[in-house]
């Protein structure tokens, strides 16, 4: 997997997603999620994957082992690099997981989300009925990835630290909020920029909107992916 920041393709057409491609000559790393996935399906997946990008298929499966098992052999054809699943489904679930996915494809990777920055701490107790800290509880599913075998884990920026010292370096962490010290906030409410986001143990970085509603999408990609190798 290459070490690029990882284009989030928040687009709701095929067609904006190739105008948006159309304009990069050079291999890409880019996130496809649930709202474009489940509107132009693994059509999509295969015309990026022609143009030579590499993809994080970003769909957070969870169910039961089996159902997940069989969900990923299905994914593992498509040829995607990355791919993930809910800590929260269970060690047996995530081992289902990786045996499906590797079934025909040895070098996909897989990782797990532990939990979703949306959730708060006053959620983690009176919703999930976990008494521990968010970073605890994080680093429980973490831990519990790690164990099964998984690549790594999405995660904060703020709670990759944590992770590497507990986890080691090579244990992926894949983080969201980014926002280079230029750019609107958006929606995200705790952002990082791409180099603290690499002090704080980062191993890949998504980025969305600062790029693609950028109106130099291209300048705006090639001074993040600077700041983040820098
Ligand atoms: O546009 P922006 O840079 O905020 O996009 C971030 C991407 O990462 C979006 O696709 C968003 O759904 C995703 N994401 C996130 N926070 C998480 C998990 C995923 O922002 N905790």
């Amino acid at each position: 997997m290459r070490n690029l920041p990882i284009i989030a393709l928040d687009f709701d057409s095929v067609e904006a997603v190739d105008a948006f491609l159309d304009r990069f000559e050079e291999p890409l790393f880019v996130k496809v999620g649930m709202e474009l996935f489940y509107q132009t399906g693994p059509q999509l997946i295969s015309s990026i994957k022609e143009r030579g990008h590499e993809i994080f298929l970003d769909l957070k499966l969870h169910d039961i082992p089996n159902t997940v098992g069989k969900a990923m052999e299905g994914l593992s054809k498509l040829n995607v690099d990355l791919v993930n699943v809910h800590a929260a489904g269970g060690t047996e679930m995530m081992n289902s997981a990786l045996a499906g996915l590797k079934k025909h494809n040895p070098n996909i990777k897989l990782i797990a989300v532990t939990q979703l920055t949306s959730t708060t701490e006053a959620m983690l107790r009176n919703e999930q009925n976990i008494q521990s800290s968010i970073e605890d509880a994080v680093l429980n599913y973490a831990q519990l990835a790690q164990s099964a075998g998984l690549d790594g884990v999405v995660c904060s920026p703020l709670e990759a630290e944590l992770l590497k010292s507990e986890l080691g370096e090579t244990f992926l962490k894949v983080t969201p909020g980014i926002r280079p010290l230029d750019s609107t906030k958006d929606d995200q409410q705790r952002v990082t920029t791409p180099e603290d986001a690499k002090k704080m143990g980062a191993t890949h970085i998504v980025v969305g909107r600062p790029i693609t509603k950028n109106s130099n999408p291209v300048e705006s990609y090639h001074k993040i992916k600077e700041s983040w190798l820098s």
